[in-house]
């Protein structure tokens, strides 16, 4: 695919190199157009050795190719990272006195916007108004991260990593209208990763859930304008997502209390973790060793289930209206298959949609990829076909929102 990796003249601009190697190693035709100002943090020379194509910031170098025109036209999406306040100023305006503008005013392809400012500059009115322009004219403008900016302050205003801004591109590139506004001013609970349930000091019992689909949930939620509380268990080290509220926690215990606790309120509870249905009845408070006394045996206890008990608490009015989602990792064996186990899932546990996915030889766990069904309380049954986290992260919010209340 053809994509343009537009660079804005902020600190972040060297965040650009990452992202343009991403693409570049992905497969992808990559053009970069940095604005004059961002050359005063990354040279051309860097640009133009990382995507094996010409630099330029204005629109009098090699004038009989046309690139003011062809380069927008041709591009199969434009990324910017940065986007200064100025550069989205200008592109709101329609303002094409760059390459980079003149691009933006020619671009038929999904563009998206990945801010980099300070607080202050991310939440003045006047970039407060030319974000809902920019918006309202198609294109996606990613929410910040918060975090250090450049001084010593910190707020919403950090350029997300490479790593999260390649994942939203890559979805508009599977799925161009993956990041609608859908979810503004609704708050979502989304728990993600494995449990581990302590035997002692240095062991536990715990899973293969890797955290990906939870955080490509959280991600894209955040993206399409919902609060997320990200109530996470172990994970593979993933960036926390840009614009999501992190809860920590271990055990399903502690699970079960960060999940009661944030979904008081919520308009969706998205149960993505994978949490541990037994824990050991006895955890020793030091090592447990070899020799006398070892044991031969754990024994076992159950764990609350969580998803179960918010549908409890939704049914005895203590939790309001939210929707409840629920996963599901199924295998199939001799007595039924993965949908047949599916199907009697969703009417035990009584949440409003369950998301199936068939696990086993490399499938689900771990993996970047994901597949599946979507099956709705209603009766209906949707095949999601094999695609990345994030685009199954799509469809899902899809579902949900006709069944916010
Ligand atoms: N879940 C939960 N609390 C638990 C266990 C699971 O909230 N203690 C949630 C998971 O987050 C997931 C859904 O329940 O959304 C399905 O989990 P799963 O382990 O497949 O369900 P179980 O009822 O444990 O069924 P199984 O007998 O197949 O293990």
């Amino acid at each position: 695919m053809r994509i343009v990796v537009g660079v804005g003249g902020g600190i972040a601009a060297y965040k650009a190199c990452s992202l343009v190697r991403k693409f570049t190693e992905t497969g992808h035709d990559v053009r970069v157009i940095p604005t004059e100002s961002a050359l005063q943090f990354v040279g051309k020379a860097t640009f133009e050795a990382l995507s094996g194509n010409p630099v330029n910031t204005g629109v009098f170098a090699d004038v009989p190719e046309v690139p003011h025109v062809r380069l927008g036209q041709e591009a199969d999406l434009v990324v910017i990272a940065p986007a200064t306040a100025d550069l989205m100023a200008r592109a709101a305006m329609g303002r094409a006195d760059d390459l980079l503008t003149a691009t933006l005013l020619t671009a038929r392809c999904p563009v998206l916007f990945a801010p980099a400012m300070h607080t202050e500059m991310w939440l003045h009115p006047a970039t407060v108004a030319n974000v809902r322009t920019l918006r309202s004219h198609g294109a996606i403008v990613a929410e910040p991260a918060s975090g250090r900016l450049t001084g010593a302050d910190t707020g919403p205003g950090r350029l997300p990593e490479a790593e999260e801004i390649f994942a939203l591109a890559s979805l508009l590139l599977e799925r161009a209208d993956a990041i609608p506004r859908d979810l503004e001013g609704r708050r979502v609970v989304v728990s993600a990763g494995g449990t581990r349930e302590p035997l002692d000091p240095v062991r536990f019992l715990g899973n293969r859930s890797s955290g990906k689909q939870g955080y490509a949930l959280a991600r894209l939620a955040a993206q399409r304008g919902a609060h997320v509380t990200l109530v996470a268990g172990n994970t593979v080290g993933l960036d926390t997502p840009a614009a999501v509220d992190l809860v920590q926690v271990t055990t399903a215990e502690q699970m079960r209390v960060a999940v009661d606790k944030h979904a008081a309120g919520a308009d969706a509870v998205i149960m993505a973790a994978a949490v541990a249905d037994f824990r050991p009845v006895h955890v020793a408070a030091a090592k447990i060793k070899k020799g006398a006394g070892e044991p031969n045996s754990i024994e076992l206890i159950k764990t609350d289930d969580i998803l179960s008990g918010l549908v409890q608490a939704r049914r005895d009015g203590r939790l309001g209206a939210a929707a409840i989602v629920g996963f599901a990792a199924e295998t199939g064996d001799e007595n039924g298959d993965v949908l047949t186990y599916a199907r009697a899932k969703l009417k035990r546990k009584g949440c409003d949609l369950l998301i199936v996915n068939a696990v086993g030889e490399g499938r689900a766990f771990e993996v970047d990829h994901n597949d599946g069904w979507l099956l709705g309380a209603d009766g209906t049954e949707q095949a999601l076909d094999h695609g990345s986290k994030a685009l199954l992260a799509s469809r899902v919010l899809d579902a949900l929102g006709p069944l916010l209340r």
